[in-house]
């Protein structure tokens, strides 16, 4: 028999809830859990939470393309010490997530991940917002989530023909509806911005973005949504008014998701006074009063995930002025720890928005998320909720820096994680 591994004493923490049990790994599999277990190796869990592995849906791990800023394998190393063992990744590389070909190729990189690679696509060719991409042949290849991340779909009618052509390839999917996920910005009215338009903007003289920018394009798809029945994905939500119409939008049984970013509720636009680059993401961190909505609108549901947004930029192209730096920020080794430290959410909120709500938006509840039981692929990861520890840049798995969090203490860390049974972290430690 080969060898197996217990996690003992701890408090599983899963789809079903919370309780007291042992587990035991072989093979990559659950093969028990019950009480009084034992294997080749233990690890004692007393007093952590052992939970499903966090689904992040939306990194950007920059290959191909941007590889000087982060790689799949470094990426995935993060991700893996954040605690997650599936990323969503998104398609604004060089070239574009377009194509089988590239798909292919993302695949073929993440060979050597720490946990799971999930290619999202693009909705239109190189991202340009002109022409659909071939969407029947990415599902076929096992696509499942459609976006233009890093802009958003200008166009209604192709949006609304991309809902149309999309809601009828369940029939590739076993009945699953692809998602189309919009990155929320009506470019006429953000471009130039380069912060949330308010008080800050004005105090500064800089450029800004405004709220209106993000709530228009809300608003236009959820009446696409309606429209055509389609099922939208809300990426970075960061208003008051987006929180409230999606509110009302899921009220009304449209097949809507969305997710908020840690910084978009943890942050707010006074960061900017700093002048550092650091601070620069798109959307951009906004009011007090937005972060209290999108609080609320995670605590109430209205808001399915916490996705980390994670946009690794090098370091020469943070130190250039605010105004012309890239947008971004590393997210994916702070995301559970800040959320704990932030959200006031309980640990069953925090599982079902990191991990159970985003395994089934992104179609890969087969394995991800759910609940922790005999038969279930080993993606777990063990958590202790009281560790302080300092945010340093320089520390990160990451090939990048660019965290807003630098020096920041915070609350829980990641202890263990475990990708199909394989122990890729082991006591706050990558093991490759
Ligand atoms: O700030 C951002 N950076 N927002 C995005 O939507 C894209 C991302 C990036 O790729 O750097």
């Amino acid at each position: 028999m080969s060898a197996d591994l217990a996690i003992t004493n701890g408090t599983i923490v899963d789809a079903d809830g919370i309780r007291r049990a042992d587990l035991r790994i072989e093979n990559g599999v659950v093969v028990e859990v019950g009480e009084k277990l034992d294997g080749d190796t233990v690890i004692d869990a007393d007093g952590l939470v052992v939970s499903p592995g966090f689904v992040d849906l939306h990194s950007h791990l920059r290959e191909p393309g941007d590889e000087e800023a982060e790689t799949i394998q470094t990426g995935s190393r993060g991700a893996a010490l954040g605690g997650f063992t599936a990323c969503v990744v998104m398609p604004n590389t060089n070239p574009a997530i377009d194509s089988l070909a590239v798909v292919q190729q993302v695949l073929d990189a993440a060979s050597d991940a720490l946990c799971e690679i999930v290619p999202a696509a693009a909705m239109t060719i190189a991202r340009a917002g002109e022409q659909l991409a071939p969407m029947a042949e990415l599902v076929r290849a096992g696509v499942r989530i459609f976006t233009d991340d890093g802009t958003g779909l200008q166009n209604a009618r192709l949006m609304r023909t991309a809902l149309e052509y999309a809601g009828g390839l369940n029939h590739l999917t076993d009945g699953f509806d692809v998602v189309l996920a919009q990155h929320g910005e009506v470019e006429s009215l953000a471009a130039g911005g380069v912060m949330h338009e308010g008080e800050w903007s004005s105090v500064l003289g800089m450029p800004g973005q405004p709220a209106e920018a993000e709530e228009l394009m809300v608003m236009r798809d959820i009446a696409l949504a309606r429209l055509t029945g389609g099922r939208v994905h809300f990426q970075h939500v960061s208003t008051r008014g987006s929180v409230s119409m999606i509110r009302a939008a899921k009220e009304a049984g449209l097949a809507i998701t969305a997710e908020a970013t840690t910084h978009h509720f943890t942050l707010d636009h006074s960061a900017c006074q700093t002048y550092d680059p650091a601070f620069k993401v798109h959307p951009p961190l906004r009011t007090e009063d937005d972060i209290a909505a999108v609080k609320v609108g995670l605590l109430d549901g209205t808001i399915d995930a916490i996705a980390t947004d994670h946009a690794p930029h090098t370091r020469q192209a943070k130190e250039r002025p605010f105004l012309s730096a890239p947008p971004g920020m590393l997210g994916l080794e702070t995301a559970f720890a800040v959320a704990n430290t932030e959200l006031g959410a309980d640990i069953e909120q925090l599982v079902r928005l990191l991990s159970v709500n985003p395994a089934y938006i992104a179609g890969i509840d087969d394995r991800h998320g759910g609940r922790i039981e005999a038969g279930r692929p080993a993606n777990l990861t063990v958590l202790d909720l009281d560790e302080e520890w300092t945010v340093t840049g320089a520390a990160m798995a990451s090939r990048s820096t660019n965290t807003p969090y630098e020096g920041r203490t915070v609350r829980g860390r990641v202890r263990h994680t475990f990708w199909n049974g394989d122990h890729v972290v082991d006591m706050g430690e990558a093991t490759r």
